[in-house]
């Protein structure tokens, strides 16, 4: 089994919070291997799980496009794609990671992006779990793996307008016809309860509340010492909420 969860959400809305905290949660339940996917080109998923990428498919994809040339004929160019491609993956104990990196330049890489695809989607079905930490557009998605996603997570902050956009994000994945089986919202650093008019506009939007995400002083506290969330007490409101979160939802 392979199951994929999908976060994406408005700029700064906390997805990258929340995808180092489902590996962390998959990790400590003992769930991995798990696929790390940081889709956002201004990938910052390292950093919250502690650690130093230099390689990213982008990369990888540029370097094969400028080398081809000098790529000795016979020699299966796929092949020669797949290693560089498998050299971006970094290793850990509980879950390797990907970073995507800088999308497609200007030459024409149909034939390579088509590769890609395939590779991710190979990969993918090694991993019990996938957590794809997407920017906030979601084109990319289409582009990058023709796999479905199990589960659509999109993160929202405690405003009308915040949920506004989650409802723009799910209509957007509709409309590039990405296969997603299912959705969930999430509101995230939220202090105390959820308003009564953010409930009505949920509701409104037709949105499935999957769960809240208290503001966390710890997650700053942590952020402001540059310690990886991964190593955030058990107790932590915010990891306590996101257990639940998954829980709820199945996932655990
Ligand atoms: N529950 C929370 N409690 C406290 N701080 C939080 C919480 N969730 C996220 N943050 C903080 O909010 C900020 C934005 O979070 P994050 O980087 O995860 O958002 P993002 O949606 O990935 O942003 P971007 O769109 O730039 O990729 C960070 O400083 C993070 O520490
Ligand atoms: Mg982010």
């Amino acid at each position: 089994m392979s199951f994929v969860i999908a976060v994406a959400g408005k700029g700064g809305t906390g997805k990258t919070t929340l995808s180092g905290l489902f590996i962390r949660t998959l990790m400590k339940r003992k769930k991995g291997p798990i696929l790390a996917v940081d889709a956002d080109p201004n990938s910052n998923l390292p950093l919250v799980l502690g650690l130093k990428v230099d390689k990213t498919i982008g990369m990888a994809r540029e370097e094969f496009f400028d080398s081809r040339t000098k790529i000795p004929a016979g020699m299966p160019r796929e092949a020669v794609l797949e290693t560089k491609l498998h050299d971006v993956l970094v290793e850990n104990r509980d879950y390797d990671l990907l970073v995507m990196g800088r999308p497609e330049g200007p030459g024409c890489y149909c034939y390579l992006n088509n590769i890609l695809r395939k590779f991710l989607d190979v990969l993918v079905d090694n991993y019990p779990y996938s957590v794809i930490d997407n920017e906030a557009g979601m084109e990319h998605m289409s582009r990058r793996t023709t796999r479905g996603v199990d589960i659509l997570l999109i993160v929202s902050d405690h405003s009308l307008r915040g949920i506004e956009t989650a409802f723009q994000i799910k209509s957007l994945a509709h409309d590039l016809n990405l296969e997603i089986k299912r959705y969930g919202l999430i509101v995230n650093r939220v202090k105390g309860a959820l308003g009564p008019s953010l409930i009505e506009e949920i509701e409104k939007k037709g949105l499935k509340l999957a769960g809240t995400i208290p503001e966390d002083e710890i997650i700053q506290d942590f952020e402001i010492r540059g310690i990886s969330l991964v190593e955030l007490p058990d107790d932590a409101p915010a990891v306590l909420a996101v257990e639940r979160l998954m829980g709820g939802l199945g996932i655990i």
